[in-house]
């Protein structure tokens, strides 16, 4: 895979970190060697970030590899960590989150509100029966009862699996069914492109099929009427009613505290269990250390949803544990206009903004004016997450959003690994536009190549970890086989007679070093094509159509073709300036075709190009090439049902414009 991957990406534009932030900074470049010196004793300086009831006797014991486990024999308890210590150290007074709801409602809790909602609703938990280790899934939309339910269970013990609120009953229901879930915390609905989303009849379709639910808590959000049946509680009358007395028990670092199902576009999708200790402690300290979170004075906002893993570690624990303040918002980022997010900022002074490639690249679409017609000037820290963010996706984030002169964090990680684990530090690393760029303190990854060996830089191949890391997953829930089989046995110990004695996590992704050693991010690994045997990636074909002005978003795909194996062929958005009619958009394709073979070289020159309106995404924003494989190789389209937006296909198959 090296060779054709070291002639593509030639990005060479450095950005230093801004002066002040640099000398301000809460992590410098000394952490690097501190952790290498002794990985251990940094990860133990870490998790004394925390309040522990009980020390650990053992930061790693890793006999039983790759079942981890962290900070052996400590307790604690996480809900203590995310509000007591902050109330009893008194900030009780201090914001915690400043909700504004689509419709533009808006609630403020301070450490002390969500305190005290938090034990009501630990205490209505007990009364439901809910003791620790049962299961509780989380459908909400995004209200501060989300983070107050996932607080509660934490707090009571009970391991909470949140299931994203746009997800189907199916979907639903399968995940319950896995988990055995006790008790589903819910709501009417709630508001999504101005008007409201019922959540409750889906609850009442997984219900139906899942045996083990006992009680149904159901916040009123929209108001809507919603079938009730002997299960079913109100929160308002349960919740609000509960006593706001409740002593927080210690539980043990390997308790389990979540479940989370990985979004799984194609396989069943896994339990991925994260426990208590080591989670929180690597949540805590990437929110500290990639963000450069100052609870004095930031406003931070991470725009995920906390069906995602990015909600849970970078909305709900990690900034928790920091005693930050924060906004969460409701609903979409054009609802009721498209420049919502930006009047967000404005209003509440968003310091650090944290959100995804998908969101960048639609802002970029509807155009520049759109956040220049706000003041944006409070903002100092711009973060990415979730795909590979385009190298001109970065610059327009910088130049528009951050006018020039904010540092990014691009920052990979993923469900699995339950915190951020490359990514720049804000104050040290001369970023690069498109580089998640090096692992962080304390975190060894590395790519390799098929054999498992350590590839040069300037070399390409295959993403891994090479050490474990305190929030790791532990396994998936209910299947030490899949666990082992997915993410250990494709190279090291695991891979049996081919492997060495080392346990190497497979992280699914195709990355480069290149030429200093800095990590690029390619794409899933079955997402990378080879045409005439070459490896190619999506991402990079995908990174040189935006760089095109035309172009607003790509998706490319390798689709069968008898010459080459493979061909690649894109699908890109234009740019709104953008003329497409006719004979316009035939000389735009032609000129894309040459702009790729003249970016990345010839071997990448899409076979064809075809000018869409729309691209199909998952619910967390990723592109489903699946689908967009079936157009292009003529096939009927497969498994539509985890799309966001199912008409999407049609107006691609009927808006399609373009061909070889
Ligand atoms: C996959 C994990 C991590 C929280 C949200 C997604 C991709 C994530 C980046 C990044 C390139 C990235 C990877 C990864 N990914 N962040 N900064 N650069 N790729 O969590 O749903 O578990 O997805 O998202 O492919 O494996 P997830």
């Amino acid at each position: 895979m090296s060779e054709a991957l070291a002639n593509l990406l030639n990005e060479t534009r450095q950005f230093p970190p801004p002066a002040e932030l640099a000398a301000n900074a809460n992590v410098t470049a000394g952490a690097y060697d501190e952790a290498a010196g002794d990985r251990l004793a940094f990860w133990e300086r870490q998790a004394d970030r925390l309040a522990w009831a009980q020390k650990w006797d053992q930061v790693l014991d890793w006999s039983n590899a790759p079942f981890a486990k962290w900070f052996v024999g400590g307790q604690l308890n996480v809900a203590y960590n995310c509000l007591d210590r902050h109330v009893e150290a008194g900030r009780g007074d201090k914001v915690a989150i400043h909700w504004e709801g689509e419709p533009g409602d808006t609630r403020t809790l301070t450490y002390a509100d969500l305190h005290e909602l938090t034990c009501r609703a630990a205490n209505a938990l007990t009364d439901l029966g809910v003791v620790a280790g049962d299961r509780v899934a989380i459908y909400l939309p995004m209200i501060p009862e989300a983070a107050v339910a996932m607080l509660a269970c934490a707090r009571i013990g009970a391991t909470h699996s949140v299931v994203f609120g746009g997800f189907s009953a199916d979907a639903l229901t399968n995940r319950i069914q896995d988990a055995s879930a006790k008790v589903v915390i819910t709501a009417d609905g709630g508001y999504r492109r101005g008007k409201p989303s019922a959540l409750k009849p889906t609850v009442d379709e997984a219900v139906a099929n899942c045996p083990t639910i006992e009680h149904v808590l159901v916040v009123r959000r929209t108001g809507e009427d919603v079938a009730w049946s002997a299960k079913d509680h109100w929160w308002h009358e349960t919740v609000e009613s509960a006593s706001a007395e409740h002593a927080a028990q210690p539980f043990d670092a390997e308790h389990p505290l979540f479940i989370l199902y990985t979004s799984g576009t194609t396989a069943r999708p896994k339990g991925i269990l994260h426990t208590t200790g080591g989670y929180l402690t690597q949540a805590a300290y990437t929110a500290h250390a990639v963000f450069d979170l100052k609870p004095e004075s930031d406003v931070y906002w991470c725009t995920a949803d906390i069906g995602w893993v990015t909600g849970h570690s970078y909305i709900v624990y990690g900034p928790l544990a920091n005693g930050a303040t924060q906004v969460m918002y409701e609903g979409t980022p054009d609802t009721p206009h498209k420049g919502r997010f930006w009047e967000i900022v404005d209003k509440y002074r968003v310091t650090i903004l944290y959100t995804a490639p998908t969101l960048i690249r639609t802002m970029m679409k509807w155009g520049e004016d759109i956040p220049a017609g706000f003041d944006m000037s409070s903002l100092r820290l711009l973060g990415s997450v979730g795909e590979p963010i385009n190298p001109e996706a970065w610059m327009w984030y910088r130049q528009h959003v951050g006018r020039g002169e904010l540092p990014i964090v691009d920052t990979w990680w993923q469900t699995e690994t339950g915190a951020i684990m490359i990514s720049p530090l804000p104050g040290v690393t001369e970023t690069k536009p498109g580089s998640a760029m090096t692992p962080l303190p304390g975190v060894v990854a590395d790519v390799v190549d098929d054999q498992g060996r350590s590839v040069p830089n300037g070399g390409g191949g295959y993403l891994v970890l090479r050490e474990p890391w305190p929030s790791m997953l532990r396994t998936v829930w209910g299947d030490d086989n899949r666990f082992l089989e997915t993410y250990w046995s494709r190279f090291g110990a695991g891979a049996g007679n081919t492997g060495g004695d080392q346990w190497i996590y497979f992280a699914g992704d195709g990355a480069k070093k290149d030429d200093d050693g800095h990590i690029w991010l390619l794409g899933r690994v079955d997402d990378v094509m080879l045409v005439s045997g070459h490896n190619i990636s999506t991402t990079e074909v995908e990174s040189a159509l935006v760089s095109h002005p035309s172009v607003a978003e790509a998706a490319v795909v390798g689709a069968t073709d008898p010459t080459t194996g493979q061909a690649i062929v894109a699908f890109a958005i234009p740019r709104g300036t953008a003329d497409i009619s006719g004979e316009a958009g035939e000389q735009l394709i032609a000129e894309l075709r040459n702009h790729v073979a003249k970016t990345l070289g010839p071997i990448a020159k899409p076979r064809q190009i075809m000018l869409v309106p729309e691209l199909p995404k998952t619910r967390s924003g990723k592109i489903m090439r699946r689908l967009l494989r079936d157009v292009a190789e003529n096939r009927s389209l497969g498994d539509v049902t985890t799309l966001q937006d199912s008409s999407v296909m049609e107006l691609i198959s009927s808006g399609m414009q373009g061909g070889k």
